[in-house]
């Protein structure tokens, strides 16, 4: 469909031709691309999708003694923290005449706008209408548009969907284990569509090439610094993709040769709508098995807009050297690897450009229609079409996993891990892939055997299955 799209567009310019510039610009110009999974306004199936589960909308540290103006999937929103503690999420503009909350009071209870004294509570419920006769009845009859919301770990979560399909926020091992694990909040503020951020995690060959080998030869060896992951991300992996989640997420298993005696397998994953958790990203050598470094939400602002909500993970297993900087978190801020936020002078993207400046030139809404993916793609693309399976409403929106967690009271499993493994380089290159690709296949299984466990059995059986492995490949 893509490519006869494409092809339609630009008959004989594609076919390897030199010099098809004058062919191919007016494809340039308002080629399509995938609205239903990037358009997440009021009323769009990707919008009412995203609207069902819970989105983290601002920091904790953002709510001070002054509102917070924030946009969410193009609603034009406002938070705060009442006196006695209270987080409101509430539609901006004030139910009695429009002006802004933004500017408004916050109360011992709610929040009171500035022109005319209303008084909300969280809830939106009318408290108070100073202009108004003592006998009105109207505070009885108006509400202020409110949502849910809550705090977790410094990040303000809202949800903005029908209150009777309100469901339970996930809460996955990771933020608990291993213990003495600190979650540190942030956001990333990118100017794109929240998709293209999104499927990055998913395409992970980029990071073999963006964040190792693409920088000006001879670039100033300070600017260089931290443009590069931890050394074996270097080395082109050996990826596949898998389903989980009951078909609303996803993973990759990616393995690499670190040395003649051993490999290493890594696990991203990702969940529907917009959720997805990273392993190690600061340079040090992987450990024998950790899991995740980082949570995230790429939340919608806009069409063209969108900020990554998260959690960095600090402990001695993700992080053994302490290399990772809790105090570089926070508001449109992140400790790793430079490239991941706006703030550096255009000369310098260009040296040594990073995930920013790749998600972000790809347009304020990729084009889809006007790709070419490959081999290296297949991630990409299935993500898109399991979304658009799952905005449809072809996947049913409960896994079975996610029930019987909450049923058992527990955290939900996570299999996103670094894991390294003892297996003996083979003398012939092409069989050793192959060798790395079963080995990392059999530890996304025995991490996957353990959606059936308690948590406090998740881990010794993930280590013996790791022994059992290396004897095994
Ligand atoms: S506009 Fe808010 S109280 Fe009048
Ligand atoms: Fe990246």
């Amino acid at each position: 469909m893509i490519t006869s799209e494409r092809q339609a567009a630009a008959p004989a310019a594609e076919q390897g031709a030199s010099y098809s510039g004058y062919l191919l610009r007016d494809q340039q110009i308002a080629a399509p691309t995938s609205h239903e999974i990037m358009r997440t306004g009021p009323r769009t199936p990707m919008g009412e999708y995203m609207r069902r589960y819970w989105q983290p909308v601002c920091l904790s540290q953002e709510l001070t003694d002054v509102p917070k103006a924030i946009r969410i999937m193009h609603e034009d929103l406002v938070a705060f923290r009442d006196r006695e503690g209270n987080v409101g999420v509430l539609h901006r503009k004030c139910a009695h005449r429009g002006a802004s909350l933004e500017f408004g009071i916050v109360q011992q209870r709610g929040i009171r706008c500035c022109y005319h004294g209303w008084q909300f509570d969280v809830d939106g419920k009318v408290l108070e209408t100073p202009a108004e006769p003592a006998d009105s009845r109207l505070k009885d009859t108006v509400c202020q548009g409110a949502y849910p919301a809550f705090e977790r770990d410094g990040l303000v979560f809202a949800y903005m969907g029908p209150l009777d399909q309100k469901p339970a926020f996930p809460v996955f091992d990771g933020y608990v284990m291993p213990k003495g694990t600190r979650l540190v909040p942030f956001s990333n503020v990118f100017d794109c569509n929240w998709l293209q951020v999104f499927e990055n995690l998913i395409d992970h060959y980029h990071t073999a090439l963006l964040h190792n080998n693409m920088t000006v030869a001879g670039v100033d060896a300070k600017l260089a610094k931290g443009a590069s992951l931890m050394g074996g991300f270097g080395e082109m992996p050996v990826v596949d993709w898998h389903q989980t989640h009951g078909n609303n997420g996803m993973i990759f298993t990616a393995g690499r040769r670190l040395s003649d005696e051993s490999v290493w397998i890594r696990i991203s994953e990702m969940a529907f709508p917009n959720w997805c958790q990273n392993a190690a990203i600061v340079a040090a050598a992987p450990q024998r098995h950790s899991g995740p470094a980082m949570s995230r939400w790429q939340v919608p602002v806009d069409d063209e807009h969108s900020i990554a909500f998260g959690w960095r993970h600090f402990n001695d297993e993700v992080d053994p050297e302490h290399n990772g900087r809790e105090q570089d978190c926070g508001v449109d801020k992140i400790d790793f690897l430079i490239g991941q936020t706006r703030h550096r002078s255009y000369d310098e993207k260009q040296r040594v450009p990073g995930d920013y400046e790749a998600i972000t030139s790809q347009g304020a809404q990729a084009l889809h229609s006007l790709e070419h993916p490959g081999r290296s793609d297949v991630g990409v693309y299935m993500c898109r079409a399991l979304l658009r399976d799952a905005v449809a409403g072809k996947t049913p929106p409960d896994p079975a996993r996610v029930k019987a967690a909450a049923s058992r009271g527990e955290t939900l499993p996570r299999y996103c891990s670094d894991t390294r493994l003892n297996i003996r380089r083979h003398a012939d290159h092409e069989k050793d892939r192959e060798i790395i690709r079963k080995a990392a296949h059999q530890v996304f299984a025995a991490m996957r055997e353990c959606d059936e466990l308690p948590l406090a059995q998740r881990k010794p059986h993930i280590m013996r299955r790791l022994d059992e492995i290396e004897a095994n490949v």
